[in-house]
């Protein structure tokens, strides 16, 4: 049996399709639009997720539409850990959101979880009253983070065993274990290699050329991975992390300087990031001189006290 999604009169709901992709994206860019001024999201990013292995887009996901057929909201659910739900600016208030959020609570406890989670950007606040409203609590937080890249950065002077260059063919599977087992210092859950690359490197916007790589010898100890989006003309590093013995030796240091560089070349004058209160790297970037362009908060309920 699949989870029912009840819509307000004039809306129908479907299963999103790979054939989908732009239409989200626009829909999530002009939430982004209308909360912050400006669009972050990818849509490489929309497709790697509809493309996470696991995921049963038949299943997983909802489209809305009302009856001329725009896209009004959308919703998915990550394989009972989590959920996203957008709706678009000129469709709120109208208790499209409610409807998808029942819907992905009724999805997670089918799929067997005893918790529903959501991320919300803390600007949204009809959003964070609806998940307060329904007993949702704070989980954790995530920041955007920024560094003005004004002129060729420096680079700076590296212990003499630790040598950098950009990633290559070849790297994927020591990357995707260096990465693992620093995220495995807080996050919940350790990503199979496929999940991992599909969301990293395979997508269209990760440059290799962009991300460099830090091996002592022939060991691969540190990594920068980024990703050029395309229509946007900031550089962005979406995975960081350097082995747990080759830290404060100025390593995260050189390696973002290394990207920075290479994105400033490329015609970017900004570095930005995502990091999660998990991390506790929020201080390093502080500290490197980045500063908090914008945040959302990580909201969960028992399923159970629903
Ligand atoms: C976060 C991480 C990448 C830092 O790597 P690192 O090579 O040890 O960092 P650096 O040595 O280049 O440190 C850069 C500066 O930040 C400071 N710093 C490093 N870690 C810090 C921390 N946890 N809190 C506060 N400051 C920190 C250093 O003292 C240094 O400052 P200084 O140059 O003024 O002395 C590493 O700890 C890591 O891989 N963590 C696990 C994975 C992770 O959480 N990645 C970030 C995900 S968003």
């Amino acid at each position: 049996m699949s989870a029912e999604l009840v819509l307000p009169v004039g809306y129908t709901g479907r299963a999103a399709t790979l054939d989908d992709v732009d239409a989200i994206h626009r829909l999530m860019a002009a939430g982004e639009q209308a909360l912050n001024g400006r669009v972050e999201v990818a849509p490489d990013g929309v497709r790697a997720d509809l493309l996470r292995p696991g995921l049963v887009l038949a299943a997983d996901t909802r489209l809305v539409q009302d009856v001329a057929g725009n896209v009004a909201a959308w919703a998915w659910q990550n394989q009972g850990r989590r959920s996203q739900i957008d709706v678009h600016p000129a469709f709120r208030g109208q208790g499209i959101g409610g409807a998808l959020l029942d819907w992905a609570e009724a999805r997670a406890a089918e799929r067997g979880s005893q918790q529903a989670a959501q991320t919300v950007d803390d600007k949204d606040l009809a959003a964070t009253a609806l998940l307060r409203s329904r007993g949702y609590e704070v989980l954790a937080t995530n920041w955007l983070l920024e560094m003005p890249v004004a002129t060729e950065p420096l680079l700076p002077e590296l212990p003499a065993d630790i040598h950098v260059r950009p990633f290559q063919p070849g790297d994927e599977k020591a990357a995707y274990r260096l990465i693992q087992d620093a995220f495995d210092e807080w996050q919940p859950r350790r990503q199979p290699y496929d999940e991992w690359a599909r969301l990293m490197i395979e997508r269209e916007s990760f440059v290799a050329e962009v991300s460099p790589v830090a091996f002592v010898g022939d060991e691969l100890v540190g990594a920068a991975l980024c990703l050029d989006v395309p229509g946007s003309d900031e550089g962005y590093v979406e995975q960081l992390a350097v082995r747990r013995d080759q830290r404060n030796k100025g390593l995260a240091r050189a390696l973002l300087a290394v990207a920075s560089t290479e994105f400033y070349r490329r015609g970017s004058r900004n570095l930005t990031l995502w990091t999660h209160s998990g991390t506790g790297a929020l201080a390093m970037y502080e500290r490197l001189g980045m500063t908090v362009r914008r945040s959302t908060t990580v909201y969960r309920k028992p399923l159970s006290a629903s």
